[in-house]
């Protein structure tokens, strides 16, 4: 079985060989920016970079990023502990580009480090991309040789992301894998892009930016098209550690059997085991 720390230590290896430099983590409260209360997406802490206002010695970066999503535009609050897989605090992997290579090597490197790397089995990854992004959808298929039909065009509430309500944004393309048939939610439709079940995976996160969307929703092309990704690291060890929930990785199993040890109850990963999910998550965020 490979580790959380395996994989963060793979992920930042991979990207250091193909010419990106290590960042650290910046603090979980951003510095200098009052749009954000806590840090939430690897991105960050490189805002005025993409938006051309300061440079960095390096064009290429990858970093694991802590982050907490209990509030503002992305808010998983809610979703915490009856999914398998939302938190409001967790690790985000991240490569970055400055104005140095775009969708082409963003789409290599994803389809790369999960195929190669981490060895996932091609026949259960899908695709998303924006509806109008052709060259995504082509590049996928020249790229990835994923067939067609796993290639699912969807619109700006998925594939269009923003960091908040202004900053840098841009069409999105995410990498999915399909748990199996056998976690089919009772949907009409358990589809990807139309159903919400935890069957679907989202895994990574694409993001070609593009625009700096300003306080009245106008978006103005960013000087240099850029790149930024997000990986969940708690998302990825489920596949590589073969379970089905997050919090039954090495990064949140240990805090339920704390809280076992500490209640005397015993933990169920049906909805009993709930509060000790909540529990679990919001005492390490
Ligand atoms: N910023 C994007 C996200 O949070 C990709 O990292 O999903």
């Amino acid at each position: 079985m490979m580790t959380s720390n395996e994989i963060r230590e793979k992920f930042l290896n991979y990207f250091e060989s193909k010419g990106h430099t290590r960042v650290s983590s910046s603090s979980l409260i951003p510095h200098n920016d009052p749009t954000l209360l806590f840090a939430n997406a690897g991105m960050n802490q490189f805002k005025d970079t993409f938006l051309g206002i300061s440079t960095l010695p390096y064009s290429r970066a990858a970093s694991s990023q802590k982050c907490v999503r209990a509030g503002g535009k992305h808010n998983d609050l809610e979703s915490v502990g009856k999914t398998a897989r939302h938190h409001t605090f967790f690790e985000m992997l991240g490569n970055f580009s400055f104005g140095d290579y775009f969708k082409r090597e963003a789409i290599e490197y994803a389809w790369e480090f999960l195929t190669q790397v981490l060895g996932l089995p091609k026949d259960k990854l899908w695709v998303s991309v924006y509806e109008e992004d052709d060259e995504a959808f082509n590049l996928w298929r020249e790229i990835s040789k994923v067939p067609q039909d796993r290639i699912v065009r969807l619109g700006e509430k998925d594939n269009f992301w923003s960091m908040g309500d202004t900053g840098p944004c841009g069409p999105c393309s995410e990498i999915y894998i399909d748990r199996g048939e056998e976690h089919s939610c009772d949907a009409d439709k358990c589809e990807l892009g139309v159903c919400d079940c935890d069957r679907w995976r989202e895994l990574w996160n694409l993001v070609f930016m593009q625009y700096d969307r300003d306080e009245h929703g106008n978006l103005t092309p960013l000087p240099r098209p850029s790149i930024d990704t997000g990986m969940g690291l708690e998302r990825i060890a489920t596949v590589m550690q073969d379970v089905y929930s997050n919090y039954d990785t090495d990064l949140l199993r240990p805090i339920i059997a704390f809280v076992e040890d500490m209640t005397g109850k015993e933990y169920f990963e049906d909805e009993r085991g709930f509060p000790f999910r909540v529990i679990s998550d919001h005492s390490r965020a």
